[in-house]
């Protein structure tokens, strides 16, 4: 099948499509019954992440039950850090931790030489889910902007206000940027692999961008951002790269100009007639469904959604979430979306 011929690479590629592919950050997470029985008996998250024939299973259950236009390799942003040599947990009921480095003599126990070979799993669950995928369902690959990942670096795990990551960046910015230097390279090897082996389209998120001061935020967050950007479309030019900064819309045109970012997703607090006035004209916009309407379901889901639809209906339009689906999601008002994105 010609690539562009999957809805969601004509979207993409700034085509407008009607109706507009839809998928869910976290599609494939503890919503699904099918997705908490096979993490059950798969040990540690991190050993399902790196299980390739659990994790292409994993990657393509929401497309079995829901039919939706992409698959997103099922991974986890902390496995950069993983690879790196930090010691990464995921503890149930509390999320990631990890041991903390705060400073250039900690920079210097984390090393690149083996990242590859621990990554392995990574670009193995991708071949598989690719020899899996139906026609027309595309299959997206991703990392952890730079400045995401250094935030679940710095701080030991998630954070409320990413303190120290923010008085390392601000306060040793040398040392702070060497941390950095070394995500922007190990992630654009990363994603150009993750290529190679089956991914089709890719998305950066900086879940985390909306905790940069407005002045560092063109350094930490953007100018990485595109620097990955640019190395990826060096290897494979024909690959759409999707940008997730979340949590600052007035920095949205910035990643729209960019020229090698190729679409943005934005979060559910932007305003999607300004984005669609403003921004969709020069890339694709993916979103914006606050995450929330699908916990509740129902009529007033279905109006939001439309809604949004309508709005972005003059250009090229993903129909996403404005952040990941939440664990307590009713499967049926998943069901009952896709259904009112397709108008069916
Ligand atoms: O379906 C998909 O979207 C693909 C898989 C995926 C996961 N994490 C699986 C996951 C993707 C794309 C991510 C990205 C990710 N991971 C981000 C960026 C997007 C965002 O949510 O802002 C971040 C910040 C992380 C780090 C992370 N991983 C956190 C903070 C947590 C704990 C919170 C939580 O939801 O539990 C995780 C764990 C995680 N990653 C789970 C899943 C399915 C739940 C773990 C479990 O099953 O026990």
């Amino acid at each position: 099948m010609d690539l562009i011929q999957k809805p969601l690479l004509a979207a993409l590629n700034n085509r407008r499509t009607d109706p507009p592919p839809i998928w869910l950050m976290r599609q494939a997470g503890r919503y699904l019954p099918e997705y908490r029985s096979m993490r059950a008996g798969a040990g540690s998250f991190l050993d399902l992440c790196l299980d390739p024939a659990k994790a292409a299973i994993v990657t393509l259950q929401p497309i079995s039950r829901f039919g939706f236009d992409a698959a997103i390799l099922f991974s986890d942003i902390l496995v950069i850090p993983h690879a790196l040599g930090q010691k990464v947990d995921f503890e149930t009921g509390i999320g990631p931790t990890t041991v903390p480095v705060r400073n250039g003599s900690d920079l210097a126990k984390l090393s690149t030489e083996r990242v590859h070979d621990l990554l392995c799993p990574v670009y193995e669950t991708l071949e598989r889910a690719a020899h899996g995928m139906p026609d027309d369902v595309a299959l997206i690959g991703f990392a952890g902007a730079p400045w995401t990942v250094a935030t679940y670096m710095v701080e030991g795990g998630t954070s409320r206000d990413h303190a120290a990551t923010r008085a390392w960046a601000l306060g040793a910015p040398e040392d702070f940027e060497r941390l950095i230097d070394m995500l922007v390279e190990v992630t654009a090897e990363f994603l150009i692999r993750q290529v190679g082996a089956g991914a089709e389209a890719l998305q950066i998120f900086d879940s985390w961008a909306g905790a940069l001061p407005a002045h560092a935020f063109a350094r930490y967050s953007l100018a990485p951002i595109r620097e990955i950007a640019a190395r990826v479309k060096r290897a494979c030019p024909q690959v759409p790269v999707i940008a997730f900064p979340r949590g600052v819309p007035l920095q949205l045109p910035g990643f729209a100009s960019a020229g090698e970012i190729d679409a943005v997703s934005i979060d559910h607090a932007t305003d999607p007639r300004w984005v669609a006035e403003r921004i969709q004209p020069s890339v694709a916009v993916q979103g914006n469904l606050d995450p929330a309407l699908l916990l509740t379901g129902g009529a007033e889901m279905i109006r939001a959604a439309r809604e949004i639809v309508e709005t972005f209906s003059g250009g090229a339009h993903v129909f996403n979430l404005g952040h990941g689906v939440l664990p307590a999601t009713p499967v049926e008002h998943v069901r009952d979306l896709v259904q009112a994105v397709r108008g069916e």
